[in-house]
């Protein structure tokens, strides 16, 4: 499958180390581009209309080339760290940007990981959880996997042999 990874985080900490335990187990038979969210210069979506949720957007700035990799991937697998009991801005910016080819959107595969600094029965986790249940419903989406981790120090991760194993062999399933 063609699989894009949408990296929330701007630091390479967390978030970057579940996106690299999930691609040792993926890349194998898949091909896979990370989308760095931080690097992109996106405009937030001025609810214009003029795509129509199909055209495109009209921002001349990293917008369609973003949107336009998504649109060609199978599957997306979207990661973030949680900012106050959400997903993060770039990440937000990006899935907000998607409006402008919601309509070509549909159906694909997703994934999703979370990485917070408050333990996993936060309620924060829920509502991402949530969030995303609703844009899978909404665009026919076949959610494969929600994960949520806690780490909080950026080297916290990858110290948790048990969820860099899980996230390994979740990737070893995605063919
Ligand atoms: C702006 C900001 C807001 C945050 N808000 C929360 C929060 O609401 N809940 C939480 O558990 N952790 C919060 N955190 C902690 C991060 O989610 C946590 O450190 C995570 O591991 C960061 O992932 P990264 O290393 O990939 O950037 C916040 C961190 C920042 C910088």
């Amino acid at each position: 499958m063609k699989i894009v990874i949408i990296n929330g985080s701007a630091r390479k900490g967390n978030t970057l180390t579940a996106i690299h335990a999930f691609m040792k187990g993926a890349a194998e038979k898949n091909e896979i581009e990370i989308i760095a969210s931080d690097k992109l210069k996106i405009a937030p979506c001025k609810g214009c209309g003029v795509c129509q949720c199909y055209k495109g957007c009209v921002d001349q700035d990293d917008t369609n080339p973003t949107i336009n990799k998504i649109a060609a991937a199978d599957m997306i697998l979207f990661t973030t760290p949680v900012y106050w009991w959400g997903m993060s801005a770039q990440m937000k910016q990006i899935i907000d940007k998607c409006y402008c080819r919601g309509m070509q959107l549909k159906e694909k595969k997703i994934g999703v990981i979370v990485v917070g600094g408050s333990p996993t029965d936060n309620i924060q986790y829920e509502l991402i959880r949530k969030q995303f249940e609703c844009m899978a419903s909404y665009l026919s989406w076949d959610v494969l996997f929600q994960k949520s981790y806690y780490a909080n120090g950026k080297d916290e991760l990858v110290k948790n042999v048990e969820a860099m194993e899980e996230l390994e062999n979740i990737g070893k399933e995605i063919l």
